[in-house]
């Protein structure tokens, strides 16, 4: 999939690229039909909401099921991407983030780069978050908001949140969305919140300012997450355990563009669970990790 000169001005103007039900209810049903089996189980790598067993999310899905280790490398997600970084891809960041019926909390305002920035290391920002849809996405159950625009920016101040969710998080203070949100045109579009059908898909920049409400509504919201980063830009640190911030910086080959819908052999290293170097972390840089072994 080539992106249009268009859609290029627009990721560059706005930070986000919105594609409407890229993906067919067949393709996406492969991913759905998964879901359940990578939820149940009781593993480091399914973070449940406070105080409740629904998974808020799910990490690395890909290295251990069929269907998603098949989406990880689908050309229309990754080749649009690679387009607009210049560079080979390896896979950042895993998600399915479960946003449950009644009891999905919500998402507090941040910028991903930030936690990449501050926990991580990356040295710019130059991974992509993808987010494809599992379900529809609605104005009731908690879809993603938006300050369009507000990846020009760069890395704003952030404070980490330790409480709110049970998931820590690197937030930016209230005061500061307000003033972006109103810089934006407040209410005629500072907040915009794609919605659309199962199998749409957005592409967003790591420093564009994004959040999502809990879900009241009777309908889960279930969407995978992904970060897709230059290889070049890779990570520096492990501070964070590997099946949050991968550490195998390997370009990623692309399998056909059917290949949700047929069996083509798939790689599953954790299959049969983590090995405890997934879990081991380090405050050290990684190159003087190296110098040390
Ligand atoms: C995220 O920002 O990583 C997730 C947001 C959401 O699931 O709404
Ligand atoms: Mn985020």
């Amino acid at each position: 999939m080539k992106l249009t000169p268009e859609q290029i001005e627009q990721f560059d103007r706005d930070g986000y690229l919105f594609f409407p039900s890229l993906f067919s209810p067949e393709e996406i049903r492969t991913l759905t039909e998964a879901v359940p089996a990578i939820y149940e189980r009781r593993e480091a790598y399914n973070v449940r909401e406070k105080g409740s067993d629904a998974v808020r999310t799910n990490f690395a899905a890909h290295m251990y099921s069929e269907p998603f280790a098949r989406l990880a490398r689908h050309p229309r997600m990754v080749e649009p991407v690679r387009e607009l970084f210049g560079d080979d891809l390896y896979m950042h960041q895993f998600k399915v983030n479960g946003k449950m019926a009644f009891e999905g909390d919500v998402w507090q305002w941040h910028q991903d780069y930030g936690t990449w920035l501050n926990d991580d290391m990356m040295p710019e920002p130059r991974a992509m978050n993808v987010a494809i849809f599992l379900d529809d996405v609605n104005e009731y159950n908690g879809p993603l908001m938006f300050i369009p625009g507000s990846h020009r920016k760069g890395v704003v101040e952030a404070r980490h949140d330790l409480n709110t969710t049970s998931y820590p998080l690197w937030v930016v203070e209230n005061e500061l969305i307000a003033q972006l949100v109103e810089r934006g045109g407040g209410k005629n579009g500072g907040i915009v919140s794609p919605k659309g059908p199962a199998g749409s898909m957005i592409l967003f920049h790591g420093c564009l300012l994004h959040a999502s409400t809990s879900n009241l509504s009777p309908w889960n919201r279930v969407s995978v997450y992904l970060s897709l980063c230059a290889v070049s830009n890779h990570i520096r640190r492990f501070k964070r355990p590997e099946f949050i911030a991968h550490r195998d910086f390997t370009p990623i080959d692309c399998l056909p563009d059917d290949c949700l819908l047929e069996p083509y052999p798939v790689d599953l290293p954790w299959k049969n669970g983590m090995p405890a170097s997934a879990l081991a972390t380090s405050l050290e840089p990684i190159d003087q990790i190296k110098q040390a072994a």
